[in-house]
């Protein structure tokens, strides 16, 4: 299967559509199904060496992904500050109280994730997340993308869709757990814009000191890893 990436439904309904709202009421299910959180917090746990004091997701949706991840983490990491960006300003009051509950604050930027980038360099991330994101952009703009955040950031961690013939099987049947029609169309379309081997690592930036890991996960997934080789996350605090 070559990588296809076509538009998908959820990024062109306005915010409240109520097509759009039970889409990502099915997002928040099917990350849940997957795993995401817990192997994005297994994966920044295991990374930083001391807790870092930002993480941004790029793509950050209602929030509710990296308030997962939050939880997760929120015991040994504490007072740190996430980063929600994304096209659609869509996180809930309640979501932002969830950060406060535990102990992180939240800062929502309302943004293109390339103007965003290019426009504010002098900010920097001890963590940078993206989930189910970066599958939305060809081969061309991805390259950049990962070259403006690679710059900000000295952890980055990706949970993409995996692009295989038993992944797109799977993403047929959403109906059955009673996924809409918006997610059952995006559904297909993530596996078939999504990743498989190294192919992020091979549009992340050459020149710079990174280690890189790439792998399948679980069932349906997709990760990739990269960490600054010279420093450890935390060392700027
Ligand atoms: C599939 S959703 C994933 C949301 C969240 N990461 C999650 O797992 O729930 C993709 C998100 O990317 C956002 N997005 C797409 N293109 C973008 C861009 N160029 N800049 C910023 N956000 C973008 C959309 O608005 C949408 O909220």
């Amino acid at each position: 299967m070559n990588r296809r990436v076509e538009p998908e439904l959820l990024d062109e309904l306005p915010p409240n559509d109520p097509d759009a709202v039970a889409s990502r009421r099915d997002l928040r299910s099917l990350n849940f199904l997957m795993g995401h959180a817990a192997i994005v917090a297994r994966v920044l746990l295991e990374s930083a060496a001391q807790p870092p004091r930002w993480i941004v997701e790029l793509g950050a949706g209602d929030g509710t992904f990296l308030l997962a991840v939050a939880r997760r983490l929120a015991r040994q990491w504490r007072n740190v500050e996430a980063v929600l960006l994304d096209r659609q300003n869509i996180v809930a009051e309640r979501t932002r109280a969830g950060f406060r509950k535990l102990g992180w604050t939240s800062k929502l930027v309302q943004a293109d994730v390339f103007d965003w980038l290019a426009r504010s360099p002098e900010e920097a991330f001890d963590c940078t997340i993206v989930n189910l994101f970066l599958h939305h952009f060809p081969d061309v703009r991805l390259r950049k993308l990962l070259s403006l955040a690679s710059e900000r950031t000295n952890c980055f961690v990706a949970c993409e869709p995996r692009r295989a013939p038993t992944v797109l099987g799977v993403s047929g049947l959403l109906w059955m757990i009673g996924c809409n029609s918006v997610t059952r169309h995006d559904a297909v379309a993530s596996v078939r814009a999504g990743f498989i081997g190294e192919e992020i690592m091979a549009l992340w930036p050459k020149e710079s000191l990174w280690d890189l890991r790439e792998s399948e996960t679980r069932l349906f997934s997709h990760c990739f890893v990269a960490l600054r080789a010279l420093k450890c996350v935390g060392d700027d605090k």
